[in-house]
């Protein structure tokens, strides 16, 4: 198995070479990767990873328009913004909430030294690195591990019994940034003895924060907080088992990855690439106006086997989507809905 941390760097990897370099080989009959990679390109090139600079830091307390900025040419210019992004890049950020998009471009804006969306605008379209540091503002990539205890505790109570009757768990992490969500998840299902049977997906939009993900190295100043979340998520041995310090960081174990599948996949443009029984999306739709919302679950639907089950993050729910009379409610307050029709 390869050691986290030395794989090389991997724009473009798609799912088959991943499991070839540690998850273990997949029947094609479960409707594999094979039938339809989930890594997807943005429509250019993107700058070479050894060329690309530093993001700059971006300054606290600055994100917001000057007084002087008009509205209205304000909106014009990141509608356009978001609409060249998209035609350049392929990222579609245009149905994302307004509010927070425009406070996160004036982030990276003031940041990159401008004055003015269109200056922003000009620098992304001609250069692929401020794009990449634009995109890692735009994707909000806030996580962490057993984020939210209460919704593993209650995942480990309600929903482990349901996945003990399937001889084979097919699971999606869509939007899992730098993974920690991810190896939570592979802890827990390694502690009920359902990790061998399970094959986990897991994808984002970002490509740099899915190379963080597939090192398995993170914070070591995160330990004690995550070691407080894994004990209220109702973790059953010592977390410091599953790690060691080692460059830098906390480096978990590969055997929590081997099973899993890192690619690159936009919940905005892209389909569905098989049929899941577990589908986590947590504090992604957030971010996404409500028809973009729906769009995404009409994709989490037709992803789902009938019975499978959709988990939400605590601020987001199905209420107002179309789809909510197909769920029923697993849990009285945690986002955790099943497919029932
Ligand atoms: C706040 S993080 C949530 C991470 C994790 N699910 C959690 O709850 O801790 C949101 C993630 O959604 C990803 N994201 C945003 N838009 C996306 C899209 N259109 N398709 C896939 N992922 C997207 C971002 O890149 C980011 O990593």
């Amino acid at each position: 198995m390869s050691e986290p941390g030395i794989t090389a760097p991997d724009a473009g990897r798609g799912p088959t070479a991943e499991a070839a370099g540690g998850a273990a080989a997949e029947p094609r009959q479960e409707g594999s990767p094979d039938v339809r990679p989930p890594t997807m390109r943005p429509r250019r090139a993107r700058a070479s990873r050894a060329a690309r600079p530093a993001p700059p830091a971006s300054q606290p307390g600055l994100s917001e328009a000057p007084p002087a900025y008009d509205p209205d040419l304000e909106r014009v210019e990141i509608e356009v913004l978001l609409e060249a992004v998209y035609r350049h890049y392929g990222f579609d950020f245009r149905s994302y909430a307004y509010a927070s998009i425009r406070r996160r471009l004036w982030k990276r804006l003031q940041a990159e030294g401008l004055k003015t969306i269109s200056a922003l605008q000009a620098l992304v379209m001609h250069s692929p690195e401020a794009m990449e540091r634009l995109l890692l503002d735009l994707s909000v990539n806030v996580t962490s591990m057993f984020r939210d205890p209460g919704f593993y505790k209650a995942f480990r109570r309600d929903v482990i019994p349901l996945l003990r009757t399937y001889p084979f768990i097919r699971v999606w992490h869509a939007g899992c940034s730098t993974g920690e969500e991810v190896y939570s998840m592979a802890i827990l299902l390694q502690e009920e003895g359902l990790y061998d049977r399970a094959r986990i997906y897991a994808t984002d939009i970002n490509d740099v924060v899915l190379q963080k993900a597939r090192t398995g190295i993170f914070p070591l100043e995160r330990m004690q907080e995550y070691t407080e979340n894994y004990i209220r998520a109702g973790g059953t041995r010592s977390f410091s088992e599953y790690y060691t310090a080692k460059y830098g960081g906390a480096l978990f174990s590969p055997l929590l990855t081997r099973n899993v599948i890192f690619a690159q996949h936009n919940l905005v443009t892209d389909r569905s690439f098989s049929e899941f029984n577990v589908i986590f999306c947590r504090n992604v739709l957030i971010y996404f106006e409500k028809s973009l919302q729906n769009r995404v679950h009409s994709l989490f639907y037709d992803s789902l086997v009938t019975f499978g089950i959709l988990a939400l993050g605590s601020k987001e729910s199905l209420r107002f989507s179309k789809y909510e009379p197909c769920y029923d409610r697993v849990h009285p307050s945690e986002k955790i809905y099943r497919k029932v029709k």
